[in-house]
C-alpha cells in the first residue's frame, strides 16, 4: 500500500511534500519520511509513526533542497521501524515504493553475494540496491539503470527514485499501483492519487500500467513498458484542494456517520426523479436486458454492500448473481458467458484486489460496471460504465457514509435494473422510489437513539466476543457490523446468518457473550426472535434491534435500540446506522484510535 510524493520545485521542497503526505495517510500510517537533494547530496527524514511524528523530526532538523520523494508507510514486509520505513538509500539514490516486489528475496540474495549491505527488512530496498548495483558495475545512467532494474522486479509496485549529484531528476514507474504526474509553472510533481496533488496543481496524467517516466523541472517524459516514448493524455482533475475538517466532531467517523442523511440524499438525487417516482440511471451504454447473470466483486464493507444487492438484483430484477470476496475471484475459474455483466463496488476506487478482479474480468470480455466514490480512481477509469456515490471524502478507516450510499446508488441500479427486463412493473417502482426518498429522514432518525446506543456500548466494551446475527438481507448486515466492531474496537466479532447459529456458532454462547440480533418487524421476523431466544436460553446476553412494534413483540432482552419503521426491502441502509454507532461508541469507550485504528490502511492497494 503507503503513499507516494515526488517534487521536482522551485522553492524547498520538504514542505510541500508533508502537505501531500498529509493527504496520502489515508493509504498507510506506519511510518513516513523524506529525502531531498541538495547541491547534489543526498539528504533524508525518516519516523516511525504517524505523519506528526515526522513533522516533529522535520521541525528539529529541518531538510533543505529543491527536489524531493515522501512516503508513508503501511507495512507489509519488516515491522513498522524507523529503519524500514522509506525512502530507502544507499550512497547514490534514495527510493520510495508502493506495492510488494515478489521477487525480492532471489534479488537480495543475488545482491548479498555480491556484497551489497541491507539496511532494511523490506522488499523495498532491494529496488534501490538493484538500480544501485546497475549504476556501479555497469556505469550506466540513472535512466538505464532504472530501466534496467525495472525488466528484474516482479510484483505490484509504483516506486519513485532520487539521484546524488542530479538536482534536477526523478524517475519514477507505475506497474499495477497508481501513480499520477503533475505540471506546475516550472515544476513537476508526481503521487499516488490526484488528490496528494491537488494543493500543487489540477493539471493531472495518469501513467498506465507498465509505464515509466523521467521527470524534470520543465517537463516529463513516458515511456510504455517497451521503452518507446509514449504520450498520455493531461486531465483537469477535479480533486479538492482544501483538508477535509472534524467540524467539531471528535472523530472523522462520527462526522461521517451523521452526515448519512445528507450524502443518501445527493447520492438518491442523482438517480431518482421525485416527481415521475422513476429510477433515472445515467446513460453508460449498459444494457441490463442482455445479462443473463451479474457477478459482483468487492472488498470489505463494500463487498457486504454487494451481499446486501444481491438480494435485490435477485428480488426485482429476477438476474441471477454470483458475488465474491474480489482477492478470491481468480482461484475460481469462473465459467464466464458472453452474456454476463460484471460489477465492482469500492469506495475509494483503488483497492488492489478489486482491481485485479476487474481486470481478470476484462480478459474474459465482460462487460464492466463499476460503483465507486472516487470518479477520477483507477477502477471508474478502468471501467466501461460507471456510478458514483455523493458520500464525499471519507477519512475515517471504518467505512460508513460510503457503505450506505453504496446501499442506495445500488438500489436505484437494481431497480432500474428490473423495470429494464420487464419484472418490475411501475406500480412497484414507484412504491420502491418513495420508500428510498424516505429514507435520509429515517436514518436521521435513527441516529437519534445516538445516547441509547452510547450506553449499550460501554456494556460492549467489557465483552472479548460478540456475535451479530440476522436474516435475509440482514444477514450481510450482521457481516458488516462484525466488522466494523473489530475493526476500531479490536473486540472479535462475528456476523452469522441467524439460521446458522444452531449449526456450530451456539456452542460459545455463555453469559459473557453478547449477540447484536438486526431483526426488523419483517417476514423473517418471528425466525429471527426464536433464533434470538435460543441465545437467552444459554444465557447470552441479546442485544435486538428492532422497530417498535418488534421490540414490543420479543418481549424482555438484555438490551435494545429502537430503530424507526423502514420499508422492508430497504431495512440495512436504516439499520446500518445502529451497528455503526455502536461499534464508534464501544471503540471511543475502549480508547482506540477510531479514525485510524491499528494495523489498518484506508486504501488497501496491495493484493
Ligand atoms: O475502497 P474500498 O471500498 O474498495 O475498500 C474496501 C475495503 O478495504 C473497505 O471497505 C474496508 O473493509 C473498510 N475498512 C471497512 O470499514
Amino acid at each position: 500500500m503507503c503513499g507516494i510524493i515526488g517534487i521536482l520545485g522551485s522553492d524547498a521542497v520538504a514542505p510541500a511534500i508533508l502537505a501531500g503526505l498529509r493527504r496520502l495517510e489515508y493509504r498507510g500510517y506506519d511510518s513516513a519520511g523524506i529525502a531531498t537533494v541538495t547541491n547534489g547530496c543526498l539528504d533524508r527524514r525518516r519516523a516511525a509513526g504517524k505523519l506528526a511524528i515526522l513533522e516533529r523530526t522535520l521541525d528539529a532538523a529541518p531538510l533543505s533542497g529543491l527536489s524531493g520523494i515522501g512516503h508513508t508507510r503501511w507495512a507489509t514486509h519488516g515491522s513498522p521501524t524507523e529503519e524500514n520505513a522509506h525512502p530507502h538509500a544507499t550512497d547514490r539514490l534514495a527510493l520510495v515504493h508502493n506495492g510488494i516486489i515478489e521477487n525480492f528475496s532471489e534479488l537480495r540474495k543475488e545482491l548479498l553475494a555480491k556484497g551489497y549491505v541491507f539496511a532494511s527488512e523490506t522488499d523495498s530496498e532491494v529496488c534501490a540496491q538493484l538500480i544501485t548495483a546497475y549504476l556501479q558495475e555497469e556505469n550506466l545512467s540513472p535512466q538505464d539503470a532504472f530501466a534496467k532494474a525495472l525488466t528484474r522486479l516482479r510484483g505490484a509496485f509504483a516506486i519513485a527514485v532520487l539521484f546524488a549529484g542530479e538536482d534536477d531528476l526523478i524517475l519514477c514507474a507505475r506497474r499495477g499501483s497508481p501513480l499520477a504526474l503533475g505540471r506546475g509553472e516550472d515544476e513537476i510533481f508526481l503521487g499516488s492519487d490526484a488528490y496528494a496533488l491537488a494543493p500543487f496543481t489540477n493539471r493531472v496524467t495518469y501513467l498506465q500500467d507498465g509505464d515509466w517516466a523521467v521527470l524534470t523541472r520543465s517537463k516529463f517524459t513516458i515511456y510504455d513498458a517497451k521503452n518507446q516514448s509514449v504520450k498520455r493524455n493531461e486531465t483537469i482533475s477535479l480533486a479538492m484542494n482544501t483538508i477535509v475538517e472534524k467540524e467539531g466532531y471528535r472523530h472523522f467517523m462520527a462526522k461521517e456517520i451523521h452526515e448519512q442523511p445528507d450524502v443518501i440524499a445527493h447520492t438518491l438525487s442523482r438517480y431518482l426523479n421525485p416527481e415521475s417516482k422513476t429510477v433515472c440511471l445515467p446513460e453508460t451504454g449498459l444494457d441490463f436486458t442482455t445479462f443473463d447473470r451479474l457477478t459482483i466483486s468487492a472488498c470489505g464493507s463494500a463487498y457486504y454492500a454487494g451481499l446486501i444487492a444481491k438480494y435485490w438484483f435477485e428480488r426485482w430484477a429476477k438476474i441471477p448473481v454470483e458475488i465474491d470476496v474480489a482477492s478470491e475471484l481468480r482461484y475460481r475459474d469462473v465459467p464466464y458467458t458472453d452474456n454476463c455483466g460484471a460489477l465492482f463496488i469500492s469506495q475509494s476506487g483503488e483497492t488492489a484486489d478489486t482491481l485485479a478482479a476487474l481486470r481478470e474480468a476484462r480478459v474474459h470480455h465482460q462487460k464492466i460496471a463499476a460503483l465507486v466514490n472516487v470518479a477520477e480512481s483507477s477502477i471508474a477509469r478502468e471501467a466501461d460504465a460507471v456510478f458514483t456515490i455523493d458520500a464525499g471524502p471519507e477519512i475515517g478507516v471504518a467505512s460508513t457514509k460510503a457503505f450506505t450510499c453504496q446501499l442506495a446508488a445500488l438500489a436505484c441500479i437494481a431497480i432500474a435494473a428490473g423495470r429494464a427486463r420487464g419484472n418490475l412493473k411501475a406500480e412497484e417502482e414507484g412504491r420502491l422510489v418513495s420508500a428510498l426518498l424516505e429514507i435520509p429522514r429515517r436514518i436521521a432518525e435513527a441516529l437519534k437513539s445516538s445516547d441509547a446506543i452510547k450506553e449499550i456500548a460501554n456494556e460492549i466494551a467489557k465483552a472479548t466476543d460478540v456475535l451479530y446475527i440476522g436474516r435475509g438481507m440482514n444477514f450481510p448486515l450482521a457481516l458488516e457490523g462484525a466488522l466494523k466492531l473489530k475493526e476500531i474496537s479490536y473486540i472479535h466479532a462475528e456476523g452469522y446468518a441467524a439460521g446458522e447459529l444452531k449449526h456450530g456458532p451456539i456452542a460459545l454462547i455463555d453469559k459473557s457473550l453478547p449477540v447484536v440480533v438486526l431483526a426488523p418487524h419483517d417476514r423473517h421476523f418471528e425466525k429471527t426472535v426464536s433464533n434470538m431466544h435460543e441465545v437467552m436460553a444459554r444465557d447470552g446476553k441479546a442485544l435486538l434491534i428492532s422497530d417498535k412494534k418488534g421490540l414490543a413483540a420479543a418481549g424482555d432482552v438484555w438490551a435494545s435500540i429502537e430503530m424507526p419503521d423502514t420499508d422492508p426491502d430497504l431495512s440495512p441502509i436504516v439499520y446500518a446506522a445502529a451497528v455503526q454507532l455502536l461499534a464508534y461508541f464501544t471503540a471511543t469507550r475502549k480508547g482506540t484510535d477510531v479514525d485510524q485504528p491499528r494495523n489498518l490502511a484506508k486504501s488497501v492497494t496491495v493484493e
